[in-house]
């Protein structure tokens, strides 16, 4: 069995939606099982991370990064890190933000930093950019073009009902997929 843990925190509902599709996409590989946490929560269950394969982290882009929540989250792994609890656990990252850019790809960059620092074998989206074109649509999957992790834009006057876009939410399924096969490939 892979064990892949997704670790987020969202203030108003979207990078909820987004970690729900990262979960979709993992249990979507066979022998995968697949763990949500909001980054509360996840740290009253570092065990359950302690024991995941994979752990893939998601936050929302507040003023260009990480939200302080999730930065908490991260700050307190610190006793993870030190004892490299986390080394050579498979890694990815997802944010969402209001803006088609908003600096999310620094909170990316973040969370790479993050994994990198605890030794984890970071993974990118394999996806060719989307919407980039004259033929290309909102409607493309990595419809905003990032390779570092799953990127999604929600509306700023749109509930998480609506936003973020179904193509974001297939991306980020895509790479919750990707992470899991990945990882049941270097466990075997
Ligand atoms: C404190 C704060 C800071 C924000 N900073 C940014 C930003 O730097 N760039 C951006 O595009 N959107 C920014 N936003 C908008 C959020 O990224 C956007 O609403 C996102 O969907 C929130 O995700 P959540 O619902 O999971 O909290 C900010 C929102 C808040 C509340």
């Amino acid at each position: 069995m892979t064990k892949v843990v997704v670790v987020y925190h969202s203030g108003y509902g979207h990078t909820e939606v987004q970690a729900k599709a990262v979960a979709r996409g993992a249990e979507k590989v066979d022998g995968t099982e697949v763990q949500l946490f909001n980054s509360e929560d996840a740290q009253q269950n570092w065990d359950a991370l302690n024991a995941a394969d994979a752990i893939i982290f998601g936050s929302p882009t507040y003023m260009g990064s990480a939200s302080a929540q999730f930065k908490a989250f991260m700050d307190a792994s610190s006793g993870i890190w030190y004892n490299r609890g986390w080394k050579d656990k498979v890694a990815a990252g997802f944010t969402t933000s209001a803006s088609q850019s908003g600096d999310k790809l620094n909170t990316i960059v973040q969370l790479a930093i993050f994994a990198a620092q605890h030794g984890m074998i970071w993974v990118g989206n394999d996806l060719l950019p989307g919407n980039n074109s004259s033929s290309g649509s909102v409607n493309d999957l990595n419809r905003l073009g990032g390779f570092l992790g799953a990127l999604a834009q929600a509306n700023s006057d749109q509930g998480p009902d609506v936003a973020p876009l179904q193509s974001d939410l297939l991306t980020a399924e895509h790479l919750g997929e990707r992470v899991a096969s990945i990882t049941k490939k270097l466990r075997s």
